[in-house]
């Protein structure tokens, strides 16, 4: 008897870290059930994808969605379908919320909003500072939780571990992988007389300096030694960070974002003003190229988009008034496949960096990859595709991206999560049917 799946992709090619090759993916129940040359299986429903890639979901392991408390910015219902357009199938959102996650009670009810009202699969972090430092062990355990993170310099919100004492207590509590914003809150405050006193969000790469990331970066590593503890180094700005970073690789892992590889000082400040602004900064060329060489190197592990949505009346505000941070987890991917095209990374990279970058180094269950007995966790792009991101395609609640205008080659087409169509041709289809991440450490 010929075997039969629920959704059946025929004739596209998979894309994995290790290459590209032709096969039909059979799907049932939410997951891959087999791959290969299916032509004698029948299917519910089948998607010819003929001239298209298809390649894991993007997992964007830093996104801030806002809920509870800054609805006005962001939702988790708005922040997910936006994920869920762009090609995004799983998120992880951060922890300075209002109020901050930083104990089960605030987790669990992030958990329960989005179980009604996420269209992708998502996790939370906790976050870390001298309040909860002591329980840490037992709350990054608690189903949903993609583990810990601190802000060692001060952004939006209040949560803040500055000092080496408070971080090395996060440290020691727990075993999980520590994912970290690294700028140094003593040569932030030191130096904030420069943004106040600056007449432009210009000011902004200068006011937080490389030295600011640096010095932070230098003693995580020697905090993260001393502990023997895995750490995440959030959004890398500087070329000079990664030069420190190439020595510790054995222990920390690296994200950069798509601002810091895409935009550039000072031209985006002079084109988009605050609405180029976030922490840490987007720096000169020289930095972009020096992400650029480690993305090639192997140094990073992970792109996220750090999504960070403000409202358009927020970031109108005079700088240094002005808040830090931009949406992008709808805009990574195209860009990802724009940068493709122009030959910067292979289309084998965006898939480590997208999807078995995060898998590997946050220990995700069934996701990841495409192979059988994973989730069907799938996105479907056509890297000839020329479009244009605008702001009204944005369906993240602030409307607006710093992309507005920018053309760029490749797109994704369709994306399934767990074997669901949840979008195709740009429109959203079906119903939130999100579902919290699981990690091997947590069971
Ligand atoms: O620019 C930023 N904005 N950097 C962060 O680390 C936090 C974020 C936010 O939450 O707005």
């Amino acid at each position: 008897m010929s075997k039969s799946v629920d959704l059946l992709i025929k004739n596209g090619r998979i894309v994995s870290p290790g290459g590209i090759s032709q096969a039909d993916i059979g799907i049932a129940n939410g997951k891959i059930v087999t791959l290969g040359d299916l032509g004698g299986v029948s299917a519910a429903n089948v998607i010819d994808a003929k001239n298209l890639y298809v390649l894991p979901g993007v997992i964007d392991s830093q996104v801030h969605f806002r809920e509870p408390g800054l609805e006005h910015k962001e939702d988790i219902e708005h922040g997910t379908r936006s994920a869920i357009k762009g090609g995004v199938t799983s998120i992880f959102e951060m922890p300075n919320t209002s109020p901050l996650t930083l104990d089960e009670d605030t987790l669990s009810q992030k958990l329960e909003i989005a179980r009604r009202t996420a269209w992708c699969d998502f996790a939370f972090f906790m976050g870390g500072n001298s309040e909860n430092a002591h329980q840490l062990a037992e709350l990054e355990r608690l189903p949903g939780c993609a583990g810990v993170k601190i802000f060692m310099g001060s952004s939006t919100g209040t949560l803040l571990a500055k000092d080496d004492e408070v971080i090395a207590m996060v440290l020691a509590n727990g075993t999980r992988r520590v994912s970290v914003h690294a700028e140094d809150e003593d040569r932030l405050l030191s130096r904030q007389g420069i943004a106040v006193s600056a007449e432009t969000v210009e000011a902004h790469p200068d006011w937080r300096d490389v030295e600011s990331a640096v010095r932070a970066t230098k003693r995580l590593i020697q905090l993260a030694r001393d502990a023997n503890r895995r750490v995440h180094v959030l959004h890398i700005s500087s070329k000079d960070e990664m030069d420190i970073l190439a020595n510790h690789k054995d222990l920390i892992t690296v994200e950069v974002t798509l601002n810091h590889l895409s935009l550039a000082a000072p031209d985006c400040y002079e084109a988009l003003g605050a609405f180029s602004q976030m922490n840490p900064p987007v720096r000169d060329i020289s930095h972009q190229n020096g992400l650029w060489d480690a993305i090639r190197n192997g140094i990073v592990d992970v792109i996220g988009s750090d999504h960070a949505p403000h409202t358009k009346e927020e970031k109108e505000r005079p700088y240094p008034s002005s808040p830090s941070g931009m949406p992008g987890v709808q805009t990574s991917l195209p860009l990802l496949l724009d940068h493709v095209n122009r030959g910067r990374l292979t289309l084998e990279r965006v898939v480590d960096l997208t999807a078995a970058g995060p898998q590997r180094i946050f220990g995700i269950m069934g996701k990841g990859r495409i192979a059988v007995g994973y989730d069907a966790d799938l996105v479907l792009v056509d890297l000839n595709a020329d479009r244009v991101i605008t702001n009204d395609w944005i369906e993240s609640k602030c409307g607006w991206t710093p992309f507005n205008d920018t053309k760029v080659r490749g797109w994704p087409i369709t994306t399934i999560l767990r074997g669901k169509i949840a979008m195709q041709d740009d429109e959203i289809l079906g119903e939130p049917l999100g579902a919290a991440v699981r990690f091997f450490e947590t069971t």
